[in-house]
């Protein structure tokens, strides 16, 4: 029997072709809810699932009765109920390490266009308004030599960190993750406890994934402990941090300024008021979007795909080993 793979995120021609030489394919690039008839028709008889940004509720999984895997098409997977899916011995699979590079970048893009104002003062080119030579009021803040605060420090933590270190000599600090010697020695980066880290770093960035425990993670009292003056950039979760205390704090003045790749509600709400704000970068979720990275993120969850339903272990398994021990 030809197996039925739904795939609900744009991959490459040359990728769509070779899942269609060996599955049945139901090719839903553009689809935005899971309430989408021609969704939720396809799900009924997929037994592979690949794509990403969708929320997989239990309530879609039971529209799902054949349904042995899920390749995400992302390495976050906050938007699958991990638990739910290995009780009905569904594999989860996502796509670590071959982003890792492209996200740090984007991160430091992050860091580097907020402290030096860039987005801020290239749209007073736009609007013709540079008309004399660039004064105190439009001054940035330097990013070599500072200390930078990673709250978690997974892969792409520990490749924003190598930029920060060994690219601008920046001291680094780390908290939300366990101490990690080979880092301390390659960077000479420190553990800290969060609240230790908030006080202490000029720019403080999160990458730590969205779970329970890291749900609004820095909130009011987190933006009230840091410098005067810091920068709090985010490419993890928008809902690692409470976005109205952020917002609330950037307007007082308690923080400074803000980079954010991530938000509590994507895309963006048309009423939120923070790309308006000019002390904030705010970037629509661009964290892996790349040619090259979105190619062989698509790639790794083809591959998984394959392998998982085969029979065979994915090369990135989420739930792999409960599931095996259920
Ligand atoms: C991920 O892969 O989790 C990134 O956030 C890109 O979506």
């Amino acid at each position: 029997m030809t197996r039925r793979i739904l795939v609900f995120r744009e991959i490459s021609a040359d990728q769509l072709d070779s899942l269609r030489a060996d599955f049945e394919v139901d090719y839903l690039p553009h689809v935005t809810d899971a309430d989408d008839p021609a969704f939720m028709d396809a799900l009924s008889r997929a037994h592979g699932l690949v794509g990403a940004s969708l929320k997989i509720t239990p309530a879609l999984l039971d529209q799902a009765p054949q349904l042995e895997a899920i390749a995400s098409i992302s390495v976050g997977y906050d938007n699958y109920p991990v638990d739910e899916l290995t009780r009905r011995g569904i594999l989860l699979c996502n796509t670590p390490d071959v982003l890792t590079e492209t996200t740090a970048d984007t991160g430091f893009l992050l860091i580097m266009s907020t402290a030096r104002r860039a987005i801020e003062l290239a749209e007073l080119i736009k609007q013709g308004k540079w008309t004399e030579s660039i004064g105190k009021s439009h001054f940035g803040t330097d990013v070599h030599g500072k200390t930078l605060g990673m709250v978690g420090m997974g892969r792409i933590g520990a490749a924003i960190a190598r930029r920060g270190a060994l690219g601008f000599g920046m001291k680094i600090l780390y908290a939300k993750a366990s101490p990690k010697p080979a880092l301390d020695a390659e960077l000479g980066a420190q553990h800290r406890e969060l609240d230790q880290l908030l006080e202490e770093a000029d720019i403080v960035c999160v990458t730590v994934p969205l779970t329970e425990e890291t749900e609004k993670l820095i909130g009011a009292a987190e933006f009230a402990r840091m410098k005067a003056g810091a920068i709090f950039v985010n490419v993890a979760r928008g809902k690692v941090v409470d976005e109205a205390a952020m917002i609330a704090a950037l307007k007082d003045g308690t923080l400074h300024a803000a980079g954010l790749d991530v938000f509590e509600k994507e895309p963006l709400p048309a009423d939120s008021p923070l790309p308006h704000m000019a002390n904030v970068v705010a970037l629509p979720h661009i964290g892996s979007a790349t040619h090259e990275t979105r190619t062989a993120m698509a790639q790794r969850a083809i591959d998984n795909i394959r392998l998982a339903l085969s029979g065979q272990r994915p090369l990135s398994p989420v739930n792999a080993d409960d599931l095996n021990d259920g």
